[in-house]
């Protein structure tokens, strides 16, 4: 436990053969950066096939070119399709768009998100919109779209990023958690209705991983950034063990998994099963809000 980086079922997963992906069709949303970029590496380094989403069509290309080195694949093999999230109205054309080149989904992990750093109090109420329609809306709405699709196939498989913020509370980023933890809802939901349509659903839970979350965090007026560039030297997961150990996640099609370094996974751990002791004891004796943030940032 000392030395683990995510949930141990999830590690014990880990340790045994790897599933097979070649030629599984898959779509990542959020393939721009970040995680989402890494998981495209992880995916096309087992040989799958791969339908990129972002907003940004150069990053997109660059992910794109190096996952046609990686898996030495013709430039057919990776579709890019990028979209805003948020344009519910033009879902529908992307997953048409992905089912004409390819024919099929195997796997949609919707990934794309947006954090952020403000106090409850003063949050306006566009920005709670705003990150609900990006981080919830943007993934119910694709998933139900691509749903028809699996349950024709009476196959599929829906991964969801969500966030360690999806478990628990934090102090600053109230409107993040909330959508975080609204995923939980909603997904939950739909795992409970797929039970007997051979439909998976993975809800990931990172903690801190390298990427350009907090560049991009918004804070609690709309269109204004946050803009914390992570540092080398923070104590954050390396993007390529998250991706890797969320291909895993995906690959043995688990419920739901944690992927956090310590001493944050702890902290989750504990707040899972000692739920009153952990608020009412430990929050207040070593986790003040000063202590949580600088957790929260790799300090
Ligand atoms: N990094 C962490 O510490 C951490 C921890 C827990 C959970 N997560 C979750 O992991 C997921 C990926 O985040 P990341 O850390 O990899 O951050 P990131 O580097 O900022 O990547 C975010 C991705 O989401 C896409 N995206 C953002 N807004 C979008 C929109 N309106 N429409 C379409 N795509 C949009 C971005 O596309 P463009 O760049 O093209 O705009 C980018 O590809 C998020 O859901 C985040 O909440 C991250």
């Amino acid at each position: 436990m000392l030395f683990a980086d995510a949930d141990l079922t999830l590690l014990f997963y880990h340790l045994l053969p790897e599933k097979n992906f070649q030629n599984k069709v898959v779509w990542i949303t959020g393939a721009s950066s970040g995680i989402g970029e890494y998981l495209a590496y992880s995916f096309a380094k087992r040989r799958a096939i791969l339908a990129l989403s972002g907003v940004n069509v150069e990053r997109l290309e660059n992910v794109k070119k190096h996952c046609i080195e990686i898996a030495k694949c013709a430039e057919e093999n990776i579709l890019l399709v990028p979209f805003e999230i948020q344009n519910f109205e033009i879902h529908e054309a992307c997953v048409k768009k992905v089912l004409d080149h390819f024919g099929h989904i195997d796997i949609l992990v919707n990934n794309a998100g947006v954090s952020q750093r403000a106090d409850f109090k003063d949050i306006d109420i566009e920005v709670d919109l705003h990150l609900f329609n990006i981080n919830v809306f943007g993934m119910v709405n694709l998933t139900r779209k691509v749903l028809g699709h699996f349950l024709e196939r009476k196959k599929g498989h829906v991964v969801v990023t969500s966030s360690t913020a999806g478990k628990l509370g934090a102090p600053y980023s109230s409107a993040y958690t909330g959508s975080k933890h609204a995923l939980h809802g909603y997904f939950e939901c739909l795992r409970s209705e797929m039970v007997e349509e051979n439909i998976s659903v993975t809800l990931v839970c990172p903690g801190p991983v390298f990427s350009q979350i907090t560049d991009r965090c918004v804070t609690a007026k709309l269109g204004e950034k946050y803009g914390h560039t992570q540092q080398t030297t923070d104590k954050k997961m390396a993007t390529e063990r998250c991706s890797e150990l969320m291909v895993t996640a995906i690959g043995y099609k688990l419920d739901e998994c944690w992927i956090c370094i310590q001493p944050l996974l702890f902290i989750y751990y504990l707040a899972q099963y000692m739920p009153s002791i952990f608020r009412n004891v430990l929050i207040k004796l070593f986790f003040n809000k000063k202590t949580v943030m600088k957790m929260r940032q790799g300090r």
